[in-house]
């Protein structure tokens, strides 16, 4: 089973890197599987410590793949060399415990040393979810053809339409402009033609 989560880490130097990533769980360890290149990867392997963010605010995870909004607020981690988002519902610490490593995409073991909860989880929200689906898309839409994008927005755009508040509207926007971004991008530089997203 795989969560997806914002990541955050601290470079040497002490500068935050905010990241939407898929955890998984083995008891004490989470699993993190970053493909290269990762600020993420290189800033864990120099300080050895995550913080996973469990957070409802999807704005993080499109304002970061769209990069549109990526200076998310963050504090200093009770017990590891990192940062954690400042506002979020939890928030697990974590220290590397085993890097298994590989040209593509390492495999990083991490032990979770501390938690904390914030604030309670209000409920599932159908908006929430289509923003995380449609980020997923956004950050893979170098590899992935054009008319699945559209099909998939276009499922997703009904949760949008009937469950969105302002936050997950905002993100929607981010998402929307990312992908007619991209296939103007494309169509400059004479990549395959593609029609531009109607939302
Ligand atoms: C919901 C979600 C889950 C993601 N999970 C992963 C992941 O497990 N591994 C990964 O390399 N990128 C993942 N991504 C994409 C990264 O967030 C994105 O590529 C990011 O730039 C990672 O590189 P960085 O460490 O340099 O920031 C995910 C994106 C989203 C929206």
């Amino acid at each position: 089973m795989i969560h997806e989560t914002i990541v955050t880490t601290a470079a040497c130097d002490g500068r935050p890197h905010i990241a939407p990533m898929g955890a998984r769980y083995e008891g004490d360890f989470v699993i993190l599987s970053p493909f290269r290149p990762s600020v993420t990867l290189d800033n864990i392997v120099a300080s050895r410590a995550a913080v996973l963010n469990f957070t409802t605010d999807v704005r993080i995870f499109a304002g970061c793949v769209t990069h549109c909004a990526t200076d998310w607020p963050t504090l200093a981690a009770s017990r590891v060399a990192s940062v954690r988002l400042a506002e979020s519902l939890a928030h697990a610490e974590l220290e590397l415990d085993d890097l298994r490593d590989d040209k593509e995409r390492p495999v990083l073991r991490m032990k979770c040393v501390h938690r904390e909860n914030h604030a309670p989880f209000g409920g599932f929200n159908r908006a929430q979810a289509a923003v995380v689906e449609g980020a997923i898309l956004v950050s893979r839409l170098f590899m992935l053809p054009a008319d699945k994008v559209d099909r998939e927005m276009a499922y997703l755009q009904i949760a949008i339409d009937k469950t969105a508040g302002e936050a997950e509207l905002t993100a929607w926007h981010w998402l929307t402009a990312a992908i007619a971004r991209h296939r103007e991008n494309l169509a400059a530089s004479g990549g395959p033609a593609a029609e531009l997203v109607s939302h």
